[in-house]
C-alpha cells in the first residue's frame, strides 16, 4: 500500500512537470488581476463616455484596432459604405482619435465585467430613446512596458457589437413602418 502511494506520488509529480503551462494564470506578473481588469473596462468606458486625447494615449496601444460592424453600420446609416463590414472600423489609435474624437459622448452603464489572463469582457447598456441599446465588448490587452505609466495593461484590440438596429431607430436612420401587431413582429423574425 505504501509503495503504491509512493509510486502514485512520483507519477503525479512526473505528470505535473510534463504538463504545459496553464492557459489562464491569475494574479501574477503575466496575468491581470480583477482590479486591473476593472480598470481596463473603466478606461474604455471613459473613452466612449468622456473622450479625451490624453486618455487614448494613456489607455490604447499605437497599433490599436477596433472591430465593430455595429459601429460601421451606424457610420454607413444602413447603406453599403463608406465602411466595409468585416474590416476594422478603426485600424490604428490615430484613426480612433480622428473618429471617436468627433463623436458625441455616449454614457452607458456596465452590466457585467469578466476577464481572462489578458482580455476583458464588458456587457453594457445605454439609455437611448425610444429603444435602449445593449452591447458586448471584448478587449484584448498587452502588458504595458512603460514603467512611468499608471496603466499596467494597454488595450490593443476591441471587438464590439451591440443592438445597432435599435440605435438606427433612435437616430432616425430606420423608421419602423409595421409595428401595429405583435404577430407581425413574430412573423418578421422568420427570415
Ligand atoms: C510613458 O508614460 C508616461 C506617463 O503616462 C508618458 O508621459 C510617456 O509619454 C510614456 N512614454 C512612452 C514612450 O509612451
Ligand atoms: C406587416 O405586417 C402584416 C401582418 O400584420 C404582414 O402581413 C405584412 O406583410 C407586413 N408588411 C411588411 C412590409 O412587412
Amino acid at each position: 500500500m505504501r509503495s503504491f502511494t509512493a509510486l502514485a506520488t512520483v507519477s503525479l509529480l512526473a505528470l505535473a512537470s510534463a504538463l504545459p503551462e496553464p492557459m489562464i494564470k491569475r494574479d501574477d506578473a503575466t496575468c491581470m488581476t480583477q482590479a486591473e481588469a476593472q480598470k481596463v473596462a473603466d478606461n474604455f468606458q471613459q473613452l466612449i463616455a468622456a473622450y479625451t486625447l490624453e486618455g487614448t494615449n494613456d489607455y490604447l496601444t499605437v497599433d490599436f484596432h477596433d472591430y465593430s460592424d455595429s459601429v460601421s453600420s451606424l457610420i454607413d446609416a444602413g447603406c453599403t459604405g463608406p465602411q466595409t463590414l468585416g474590416e476594422a472600423t478603426f485600424a490604428s489609435r490615430a484613426a480612433f482619435q480622428a473618429g471617436q474624437g468627433s463623436q458625441a459622448s455616449i454614457s452607458f452603464e456596465q452590466l457585467n465585467v469578466w476577464y481572462s489572463c489578458t482580455a476583458v469582457f464588458l456587457r453594457w447598456r445605454t439609455p437611448l430613446t425610444p429603444e435602449f441599446v445593449t452591447g458586448i465588448i471584448v478587449g484584448e490587452t498587452i502588458k504595458n512596458t512603460n514603467s512611468t505609466s499608471d496603466e499596467p495593461w494597454l488595450i490593443n484590440t476591441i471587438y464590439s457589437e451591440f443592438n445597432s438596429g435599435a440605435w438606427l431607430v433612435d437616430v432616425g436612420s430606420f423608421v419602423p413602418t409595421n409595428c401595429s401587431t405583435s404577430s407581425a413582429s413574430r412573423r418578421s423574425l422568420r427570415l
